[in-house]
């Protein structure tokens, strides 16, 4: 079997990122083989998911780890953003107490950024911590969520206001579970490769531009798809390595969240899904650092046309109401004595950290956002 491993490297621990197409199958006996030192069987793992993947790829993923010799229990937990709350956390700890998950034991988060994200804050306080596997299987959780140990759930006042870090031993990702993905989640997940290009890798995001479609996984070719995987998990694994706790450079990770957030949230989580708020939060941020002269106007378009090109809105909802989305970024994670603080573009390949915006700036944006042609979904 082909495999790409990307690593991590931390002061204290290293994982890896493993690639392999049809690896899914393989999760159990990697683990039962020693690759995963603190894993091995027989042990208790609590796989937790949704039901729209778990009926998938639920059964393979089982017969994998219990064939290597696991005791395995599963948790589902309904789908969508709306429940990534203390709620469903409630239920993964009451599935733990069920299936007397002892601190040698370990889940195994089989889903999206919302499975992950939640599972790995559930791992990260039963027992005050135990082991945690992430099998991602949407884009966005591949190249982003999965890898970092960023895990939380949201508050009804803001998103991922309670969380916690707690890195995964392992994340495995299959590329071909990415055929079942509903089409609206893979442009989702390409917002955050397009993140990468801007802020880290230039040659990534002009592998994006030249690629003739971006709209659609099965417009990708096996190798496009293949750079677009190890490249944006080796951003993510580079800047997650040198600041593992957003001490500072790790903050441009942010980059198109920071008013994508408040979108998020004011639209309910369920209007807007966190990749398409990530698109309108790096128009956003590439009109602010327009405005600012931080960047040339020759880049901030050619950061629309890729956006645009991958069928993400550029637009932002008309009826956000331009003084509660400024009210909301001051409750936002990233603000730092007061002031919020954005990620903005300096060039494409390379962002800045800035706490200099105006809210002037920020109000003529939001209108010029909404100004802006709406990109159609579907
Ligand atoms: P998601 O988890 O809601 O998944 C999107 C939808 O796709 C869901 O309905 C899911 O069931 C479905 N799905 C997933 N994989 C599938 C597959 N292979 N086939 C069919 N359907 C599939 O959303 P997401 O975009 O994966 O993740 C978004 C979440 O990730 C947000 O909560 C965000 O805050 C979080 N996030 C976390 C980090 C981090 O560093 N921890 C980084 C980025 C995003
Ligand atoms: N997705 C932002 C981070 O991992 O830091």
């Amino acid at each position: 079997m082909n495999k790409t491993v990307v690593s991590i490297s931390l002061p204290q621990l290293a994982y890896d990122v493993i690639i392999a197409a049809g690896g899914l199958s393989f999760l159990g006996q990697w683990l039962s083989a020693g690759e995963v030192p603190p894993l091995t069987a027989p042990r208790k793992l609590l796989v937790v998911s949704n039901p729209t993947v778990f009926q998938i790829y639920g059964p393979t993923l089982i017969e994998s780890l219990t064939q290597a010799g696991f005791e395995v229990s599963t948790c589902l937990l309904p789908d969508g953003e709306q429940y990534k709350t203390l709620e469903s956390v409630q239920t993964i700890y009451d599935a733990a107490l069920q299936h007397r998950l002892e601190r040698r034991s370990a889940m195994v988060a089989l889903g999206g950024g919302v499975i992950g994200d939640m599972t790995g804050f559930a791992a990260a306080t039963w027992l005050r911590g135990i082991p945690f596997v992430q099998v991602p299987t949407s884009l966005l959780a591949m190249v982003d969520a999965s890898i970092g140990g960023k895990t939380g759930v949201n508050h009804p006042q803001g998103k991922n206001l309670i969380g916690a870090f707690h890195q995964p031993k392992l994340v495995l990702i299959d590329p071909q579970v990415l055929e079942t993905l509903p089409v609206r989640e893979f442009r989702a997940g390409m917002a955050e490769v397009i993140k990468y290009g801007i802020i880290w890798d230039q040659e990534l995001f002009a592998a994006l531009e030249s690629a003739p479609q971006l709209d659609r996984y099965e417009a990708l070719s096996e190798s496009l798809l293949h750079k677009i995987l190890t490249r944006s998990c080796q951003a993510k694994a580079d800047v997650v390595s040198q600041d593992e706790k957003e001490a500072g450079l790790r903050a441009i990770l942010n980059y198109g969240h920071t008013i994508g957030h408040a979108i998020e949230s004011l639209t309910g989580y369920s209007r807007i899904n966190h990749g398409e708020a990530v698109a309108m939060g790096m128009a956003a941020a590439g009109w602010i650092a327009e405005k600012m002269d931080l960047w040339k106007a020759d880049h901030h378009h050619r950061q629309l046309a890729l956006i645009q090109k991958t069928n993400l809105p550029t637009a932002i909802p008309g009826d956000l109401d331009d003084e509660v989305v400024l009210r909301l970024l001051q409750t936002d994670k990233k603000v730092k004595s007061g002031r919020v603080r954005f990620i903005l573009p300096a060039a494409i390949g390379r962002a800045t950290i800035t706490d200099q915006v105006s809210s002037e700036i920020i109000r003529q944006v939001l209108q010029q956002l909404k100004a802006s042609p709406a990109q159609v979904q579907g």
